[in-house]
């Protein structure tokens, strides 16, 4: 016995119908600019915020393609509209937007940490290239773009290190984003011994640091720290006898892969305020790979003395 499918048949009956109208009115018009004489005498500039969307066939919304802030300078013969910036222009600077907060900057604040965890890939490749140089110590005053390179004139160029060579670009990248460097002075460093270091703090304006492999740098929170037992008011007792802090549980550390900015005692009104801070202490035997960028007046200052 034959059934007819009216059900089916109406369906598409009325998705035909719908992409027809679709296709005829849901096209989403871009705006249409033609040049303009300035014939009224205008003054200033003007800057507004536009969407940029797509034409999308298919309503009900059209996607939002990018953002632009524009300015028409009200005073030129003819008014040209000129790009200020774009959101897709900050895909540049960042895959994690929140590092360019402003925290750095706030006057309380001496310590701004980006909690990341290493992706395995790049765990991997940074304990190759401690394993591949244990004692590691590059030193250079490099334009990020250049980083790769001198790395690799040092480090090797096997696909094993691809990994940490992008990540350090990328947060010399960053730093020089930050804080509108050209250069910056990278240093990496390899150690397979542990080492006996003291709080105390930098005199210069700001420090990124990151610490690939091994334990990470340990600070003490401003609020916690009897400043007057640092450097020679320890009357030459270690840190945890000299009263610098109270106890043992005040020290706070940063954990592998996190990235911190460590203000210094040379930011601007940051003098009696700068992070105190050491290298991580440990007993017994462990490999660390870490990292610190620094301002390049950083580099004159040590190397000039
Ligand atoms: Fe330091």
């Amino acid at each position: 016995m034959k059934q007819r499918n009216t059900p089916l048949f109406l369906s598409l009956g009325i998705l035909l119908i719908t992409t027809i109208i679709v296709a005829i009115f849901g096209v989403v018009p871009l705006p249409e600019y033609e040049i303009l004489e300035n014939e009224e005498g205008l003054k200033g500039k003007l800057i507004y915020h536009v969407q940029v969307q797509s034409q999308n066939l298919i309503p009900p919304a059209p996607d939002i393609m990018d953002e632009c802030i524009l300015s028409i300078d009200l005073e030129a013969n003819s008014f040209k509209e000129e790009k200020i910036i774009c959101s897709s222009d900050l895909y540049d600077m960042s895959y994690d937007i929140y590092f360019y907060d402003t925290e750095i900057y706030k006057d309380e604040i001496n310590i701004s940490i980006w909690k990341r965890q290493l992706s395995s890939s790049l765990e991997k490749s940074s304990e190759y290239v401690v394993n591949q140089n244990p004692s590691l110590e590059f030193s250079e005053v490099l334009q990020p773009k250049d980083v790769n390179q001198s790395l690799k004139s040092v480090i090797g160029s096997s696909n094993e290190i691809q990994p940490f060579l992008d990540d350090v670009s990328y947060l010399s990248f960053t730093f020089c984003k930050l804080f509108d460097q050209k250069k910056m002075w990278l240093r990496l460093d390899g150690i397979d011994h542990p080492m006996c270091p003291r709080f105390h703090t930098d005199k210069l304006k700001c420090r990124l640091v990151t610490t690939y492999v091994g334990p990470a740098t340990q600070w003490i929170p401003h609020h916690l720290v009897n400043r007057s037992k640092l450097g020679y008011g320890n009357e030459g007792k270690p840190d945890n006898e000299s009263g610098l802090f109270l106890s043992e549980n005040d020290i706070e550390q940063l954990d592998t892969g996190h990235v911190a900015l460590l203000k210094g005692e040379s930011w601007k009104g940051n003098d009696g305020a700068g992070i105190v801070h050491r290298s991580p202490y440990e007993e017994g035997n462990y490999q660390r790979l870490y990292m610190t960028i620094d301002f390049i007046e950083t580099y004159i200052n040590i190397y000039r003395n």
